[in-house]
């Protein structure tokens, strides 16, 4: 059902990618509250502190999801962007590499975290979000995307560090 609200977008941004476009899911109101429902009832039951969400993307999402689940949201973003004393974590994409930031003092030792992105890929992106939240003594107890490209490995790869991922849809 949510792979009908997503546009692919070939060659973006570089050849051979197909690109997953979340626009369009989230300008559909049915749709985007549909998403979040969905993902809201996937873990109800489940209590988590906090939402880390990853940017850009993963803060739509993310924001959105931690407001149901009653719980914290903490940004990861990308290098420099946050104003106050970080921990850094780099890591390869499906289409070049990155690095994500935290603040220091976002997660304390011991909070139970729920990761949440649009999409997972190769895995890197989520990954380094689970070193961060490890870093600060947090523990990452799921996460949740919208899109899973299970070609790529992403949620294997989250697996063998032991984190269990869920998606709404996916794209092979
Ligand atoms: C995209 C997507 C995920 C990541 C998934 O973000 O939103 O965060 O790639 O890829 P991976 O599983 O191979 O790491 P991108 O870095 O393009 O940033 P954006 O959300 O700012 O567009
Ligand atoms: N992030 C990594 N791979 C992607 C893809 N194919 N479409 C959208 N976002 C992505």
């Amino acid at each position: 059902m949510f792979e009908a609200l997503i546009r692919t977008i070939p060659d973006h941004p570089q050849p051979g990618i197909q690109f997953r476009d979340i626009t369009t899911l989230l300008q559909d109101k049915q749709g985007f509250a549909a998403a979040i429902d969905a993902l809201a009832q996937a873990y109800a039951g489940h209590q988590f502190d906090k939402v880390v969400a990853m940017e850009a993307r993963g803060f739509i999402i993310g924001a959105a999801l931690a407001v149901r689940l009653g719980a914290g949201f903490v940004p990861a973003r990308k290098p420099g962007k946050l104003p106050w004393a970080t921990i850094s974590q780099a890591y390869q994409l499906e289409y070049g590499s990155d690095a994500l930031e935290v603040h220091e003092d976002a997660i304390a030792p011991g909070e139970r975290i729920l990761l949440v992105d649009d999409l997972i890929a190769t895995g890197g992106t989520a990954l380094a979000a689970v070193a961060l939240v490890r870093q600060l003594g947090g523990v990452v107890e799921q996460a949740a995307f919208v899109i899973n490209l299970p070609e790529l490995g992403g949620m294997q790869q989250l697996a063998s560090a032991g984190v269990h991922g869920f998606a709404l849809c996916q794209f092979s």
